[in-house]
């Protein structure tokens, strides 16, 4: 039977990983869920990269987007950021977004070495809990919090699919503290999402930014069926590769192998 752990930071993210391991990486607020709604409005892939001085390389590429966010704000110089009404305009079509954020960027690059790395949000819930009862393979769900902090919302989230995962007959179980700690958050939630996380720091401090909105839109579940994985270091969404990609497979098959 496989398990499902939840890791609640990325300074966690020994403790809890494994090469053979599937890891999803979750940045409600907002970094995954602005990626998986660029995959909804026609993006071709994303390049998440750490620092703000990794886009420039990019710079000349006229099918490529720049965007960068620090703190919540677009960082000065840069017509993009976090947001994901940002990314729900045409002119994303066919292009490659790169893109930096304090957190969500960091955690992929901190999971560069597992099995496969799924990106996950409310957006895409739905797809992702089938896509894994599909795979039928461990699963850890990497918070990306803040600045290595605990996080509500990414728990929240967390919580959110560990309930799918053990009760939609997708027969995964748990086995550590931190997914029944993720579990009771989410039961707590009554699915109330906006209201549960009414005292929470990211919550706030979009909302000093102004961007309610996005906080409201970046809650929302199944938006889309879009499954965002990592390919190397390019972002692709698997719904176009076939179901559930052989390519997906693949990667796993390889990352066991090499843990022989
Ligand atoms: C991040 O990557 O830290 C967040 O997505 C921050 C934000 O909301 O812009």
């Amino acid at each position: 039977m496989p398990v499902v752990k939840v890791c609640f930071t990325p300074a966690l993210y020994a403790l809890y990983s494994s090469r053979e391991s599937i890891t999803v990486v979750v940045d409600i607020l907002r970094a995954t869920s602005a990626m998986c709604t660029a995959f909804e409005h026609g993006v071709e892939c994303i390049i998440p990269v750490s620092e703000v001085e990794d886009t420039y390389f990019y710079k000349a590429d006229p099918n490529c987007i720049l965007a960068a966010e620090r703190g919540g704000r677009i960082v000065e110089g840069f017509s993009y950021g976090n947001s994901p009404k940002d990314y729900m305009r045409p002119h994303v079509k066919g292009k490659t977004l790169v893109i930096t954020t304090t957190n969500g960027t960091q955690a992929i690059e901190i999971a560069s070495n597992s099995g496969l790395i799924l990106i996950g949000s409310f957006l895409n819930l739905s797809a992702l809990s089938e896509a894994l009862g599909q795979l039928q393979h461990d699963v850890m769900i990497l918070c990306a919090g803040w600045k290595n902090r605990f996080n509500l919302e990414d728990t929240l989230f967390a919580g959110a699919l560990v309930y799918r995962l053990l009760q939609y007959g997708y027969s995964y179980s748990v086995d550590s503290d931190a997914a029944i700690a993720s579990l009771t958050i989410y039961k707590a939630s009554n699915e109330n999402y906006y209201k549960f996380l009414e005292g929470s720091s990211h919550r706030n401090r979009l909302a000093s930014l102004n961007l309610e909105e996005d906080v409201r839109f970046c809650l929302t579940p199944d938006y889309t069926r879009a499954l965002p994985y990592m390919d190397g270091h390019i972002m692709r969404d698997s719904r176009f590769n076939g179901e559930l990609s052989e390519l997906i497979v693949t990667r796993l098959n390889s990352a066991e192998l090499k843990s022989i």
